[in-house]
């Protein structure tokens, strides 16, 4: 369909040349002063010096173009030019009627369909998801969602941190725990077990024992970076056992993102790029690209329009050890053979940007991403906790994401027990369902850019800008909706067009949802989750209105019931979608 404020457009855009002026000037924008009217146009101002007249005198001959037009129900103009516009009842009833039976409520993607890879997620393997992990993960899924259905092929990629250090300071531990562990016998030519030699708790209790030993004893730090190096040589018996790590992780890692909705369609990890390292590095060599600095392998990124120095990427460090930059420049080798992308987007803290610059910078430079292929850096902000510091545990540690996820969860079910008598099952299956839509909307409804202030207390409130607010005005919904079902069978077929009325509080309702295609379009072209979240809860707040000032089910005129629940339906539909695109759905009863 259409978008409607496309429609107005051409309706003004014909009227200013039927006056004699040019159609652009019909440009339509919702109004800055609903108070007077619904719609504004102010092309009479922009085409006025042109035209030497009195902006008042061309808003006035447009107006009387606009005579008996069937969109507006009333066409003003004030001082000192502006074009008032208030929508007729009958085009605004036709319009949703036709999105409430349409596809993706009428939304259509006018463009090319884009295929873009999605690097999202970003855990470590064997560390543990921590708060810090929140964020790339549900702004990265809600994005994915949100592309695809405006219409575009997303792959959505984890990359896994599977292949640095941290890998070496794991085996070494291992190493001195259970010295007479197969996989460290080198002699050893046969088959390694297939049981995992430690549980995701031990692996999650190494590491950081390994790693807190690494900064004070040199002589285990050289072990840990042996190992690493071997690991990444190909030693036999320590590629199995990170084999197991990576089992054991990943396993962990999917029950923890599964419990958030948030999937992946790769689980790769920038091990899988590391045979592709040496033909990259020798390409940028051979290219005259990458040069010999301080032993290190390096590309000059600076350009002369940056604020300030750009330090070099290193693409090899002196040891020849690959390192971040170069397993991410690798990989967009990889991910440019393979799928050949219009672009791949990152959802990174933004506190990686200058990784991002260099690794950007070198891969164009170095071509190993096309000329066409954008690469975009999504920087998220940080999620801090109270008083606006980094969220951490009572004892100063870091908050692991199961526990906050339960503790929130823990604090619904006590909200929704003083609230409904459910049964436990259910009373639990709510609690989850609505915990998870407090911490994501929470979390989406900011500027994905922007720090922001992790309140429990606002993010898990029934009334306000929240997730909970909008799963309530949903459950409201269901509920009319299976009360008007448990009437009987003789009713009237609704015609949604019939809920509009003059004075009625449906007519806002019904203005919110025109604005559904573009709110998908922008959502998409900004990667920004927060427009779904602020048109959901317009929506919401104006629906709630409507709901409280209207009898609904015991409306005398049964026609005008069904109208309201065809209305209610369609009301409900459209938060299905949004809750869907902000990756969470509404329980039946809360
Ligand atoms: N694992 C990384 C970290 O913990 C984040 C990965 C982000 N993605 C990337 N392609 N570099 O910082």
């Amino acid at each position: 369909m259409k978008r409607f404020i496309t429609l107005l457009e051409e309706e003004t855009g014909k009227a200013f040349e039927k006056a004699g002026y040019p159609a652009e000037c019909g440009r339509v924008n919702v109004s800055s002063r609903p108070d007077l009217c619904e719609f504004q146009c102010n092309g009479a101002m922009s085409c006025a010096k042109q035209y030497k007249k009195a902006p008042l005198q061309i808003a006035e001959e447009v107006a009387a173009a606009l005579e008996g037009s069937e969109f507006f129900s009333k066409v003003s103009v004030v001082k000192p030019g502006f074009i008032n516009l208030d929508i007729s009842e009958a085009f605004l009833g036709s319009y949703v009627k036709e999105m409430s039976v349409s596809e993706r409520f009428g939304y259509e993607n006018t463009g090319k369909t884009l295929t873009l890879v999605m690097d999202y997620g970003g855990p470590n393997v064997a560390k543990p998801l921590h708060v810090g992990h929140l964020r790339p993960a549900i702004i990265g899924e809600s994005i994915k969602r949100i592309s695809r259905f405006a219409g575009h092929k997303v792959i959505g990629d984890v990359h896994l941190g599977d292949w640095g250090m941290p890998m070496g300071q794991i085996i070494t531990e291992l190493k001195e725990r259970k010295p007479e562990l197969v996989y460290f016998d080198e002699s050893y030519t046969g088959e390694y077990p297939g049981e995992p030699p430690f549980t995701i708790s031990e692996l999650e209790e190494i590491y950081p024992a390994a790693s807190g030993r690494c900064k004070t004893d040199e002589e285990y730090k050289k072990k840990a970076l042996a190992n690493t190096k071997a690991l990444q040589d190909g030693e036999r018996g320590l590629r199995a056992l990170w084999q197991k790590i990576l089992e054991v992780s990943v396993a962990d890692l999917k029950k923890n993102y599964d419990k958030l909705g948030v999937s992946f369609d790769l689980w790769m990890g920038e091990s899988d790029v590391h045979d592709m390292i040496p033909g990259m590095v020798e390409k940028m060599k051979a290219d005259g690209i990458a040069h010999i600095s301080e032993g290190a392998l390096v590309v000059d990124i600076a350009e002369e329009s940056d604020k300030k120095e750009l330090p070099p990427c290193i693409v090899l460090k002196s040891d020849g050890a690959a390192n971040y930059e170069t397993t991410d420049l690798a990989t967009i080798m990889y991910r440019e053979e393979h799928f050949s992308p219009d672009a791949i987007l990152y959802v990174v803290d933004k506190r990686q940007e200058l990784h991002f610059i260099q690794v950007f910078r070198t891969a164009k430079k170095a071509g190993l991403a096309g000329e066409n292929t954008g690469l975009e850096f999504i920087g998220f902000g940080t999620m801090n906790g109270p008083g606006g510091k980094p969220f951490k545990t009572r004892d100063g540690g870091v908050l692991r994401l199961e526990k906050l996820i339960s503790d929130i969860k823990d604090k619904m079910y006590e909200k929704i027990k003083e609230n409904k008598d459910l049964p436990e099952e259910e009373a639990e299956r709510t609690a989850m369902l609505t915990a998870v839509a407090a911490v994501k909307y929470g979390d989406l409804s900011n500027q994905a850019s922007k720090d922001y202030v992790f309140d429990v207390d606002r993010f898990t409130a029934f009334e306000g800008d929240t997730g909970p607010y909008l799963l309530y005005t949903m459950v409201r919904i269901k509920s009319i909706l299976a009360r008007y079902e448990a009437e009987g069978d003789d009713k009237p077929e609704g015609d949604i067009k019939k809920a509009l009325e003059a004075g009625s509080p449906a007519r806002k309702v019904f203005l919110d949802m025109t604005d559904f295609s573009r709110m998908i379009e922008t959502a998409f072209k900004e990667r920004a989750p927060h427009r779904v979240c602020a048109f959901a809860y317009a929506l919401a707040n104006d629906f709630n209105s409507f709901y409280h000032e209207t009898k609904i089910l015991s409306e005398a005129d049964k026609e005008k019931t069904a109208a309201y629940i065809a209305l209610l339906k369609m009301v409900l539909n459209m938060f299905e979608c949004c809750t869907e695109l902000l990756g969470f759905e509404a329980p039946d009863r809360m």
